[in-house]
């Protein structure tokens, strides 16, 4: 592994943090019980949701979301193309088409509601918006477009625990909202997810699904609530369990400072980059907008090697990523492209995420500073 002297992200536990998992292994219950219980109600607290189910992944969130619809082949579910593999990945394995749409502009890389309301066709059945880098994007005229025209609309926010639109939490705005909890996102348990919902008919459907579509759950048997189960429907094991929803509840509960300490950092860069010929911030916020800041993403300048940038960027120890490749110019999915999608290449051609994590110190964020500079500087003579 190289030694970065900055590396992308970053996770910081307390010792606190590792002794109440260990308590938890030390308890001796650790399949899904009351501290998966305890999780859900303060997430779901914090984000202003009627119902809050924690699952493996961030991917599972999308999976148990997606099946909730009861998608037929055939059907369509329009998504940006600037996105993680996953958001693609579990609409086919829904059984349904994905259908990408692109994004709003290269200064506003989120999926754009015009671009979405002319995909949409007769088969349509739902939308995915991605809170891209934690931005609430186009997400409210999304849940008006999805109302108007009887779609469903799922927000990936898997970037966007502790972003809100307005007063409104990223993820509420939709129907359903797909949270990730992977070890690189603002609230890291090393794998992890959360579905959300304001529909309580939903909620006991994803409970069912989240566990092989049984009646009663493991715990409930254990402490005598049930002694046996009915299967309900066919379902899943999307299960999360009990060491990481407690890492999770003492998480949340510092997700707000951590992420005005992101918002900081983002600031910094904002200022140091703002003149910078050859590279710009790739966006600002909305107004109303709280931004997660899960990533910080930058946009080159045309004329500037993008393989060459990031070479020099490694050689210096500063690691950079990709956010991300399009995925209509993939393997996987480039027979699903959508005709025309200028706005996702030529963002995805350019762009370069730097790293950001609330406890980078003034050094390392500094040192990312100059290494850009130096990089653009050396690039662009
Ligand atoms: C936009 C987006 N959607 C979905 C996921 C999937 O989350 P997970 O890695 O927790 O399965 C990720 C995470 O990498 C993501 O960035």
């Amino acid at each position: 592994m190289p030694d970065w002297i900055v590396p992308l992200a970053d996770v910081r536990l307390s010792e606190e943090d590792v002794q109440a998992v260990a308590s938890v292994y030390r308890g001796g219950w650790l399949s899904q019980g009351p501290r998966v219980a305890e999780f859900e109600r303060v997430f779901a607290d914090f984000v202003g949701a009627r119902a809050a189910m924690a699952v493996a992944s961030g991917t599972a969130a999308l999976q148990l979301g997606l099946a909730l619809l009861d998608l037929q082949p055939g059907d369509e579910v329009i998504l940006p193309s600037l996105t993680f593999a996953a958001t693609a990945a579990t609409i086919v394995q829904a059984g349904a088409t994905p259908v990408f749409a692109d994004v709003r502009a290269t200064d506003a890389p989120w999926l754009s509601c015009d671009r979405v309301r002319e995909s949409i066709g007769p088969r349509t059945r739902a939308i995915v918006n991605v809170a891209y880098a934690g931005h609430p994007g186009e997400a409210l005229a999304l849940a008006e477009l999805a109302a108007e025209r009887g779609l469903t609309l799922i927000e990936d926010a898997a970037h966007a625990a502790g972003a809100w639109a307005g007063p409104r939490h990223v993820g509420t705005i939709g129907r359903l909202g797909a949270f990730s909890f992977f070890a690189n996102k603002n609230l890291p348990l090393g794998e992890g997810g959360m579905l959300i919902t304001d529909d309580l008919a939903l909620a006991v459907r994803a409970r069912l699904l989240r566990s092989h579509g049984l009646s009663s759950d493991t715990w409930a048997r254990h402490h005598g609530a049930a002694s046996g189960y009915d299967v309900v429907e066919p379902g899943f094991n999307l299960r999360l369990d009990e060491p990481r929803a407690a890492l999770g509840t003492r998480l949340l509960a510092r997700l707000v400072a951590d992420n005005r300490r992101r918002a900081e950092l983002a600031q910094r860069y904002v200022d140091a980059f703002g003149n910078l010929e050859g590279a710009r911030p790739a966006f600002v916020p909305d107004r109303d907008a709280t931004c997660a800041w899960h990533i910080f993403p930058v946009l080159l300048k045309p004329d500037v090697d993008r393989a060459a940038f990031r070479a020099r960027m490694h050689q210096a120890g500063v690691q950079t990523s990709v956010h991300y490749p399009p995925l209509h110019l993939t393997t996987a999915f480039s027979a699903r492209s959508a005709s025309g999608l200028p706005c996702t290449e030529e963002y995805g051609r350019r762009t370069v995420t730097v790293p950001l994590f609330p406890h980078m110190t003034s050094f390392q964020q500094q040192c990312v500073v100059n290494e850009v500079k130096a990089a653009i500087e050396s690039l662009t003579e």
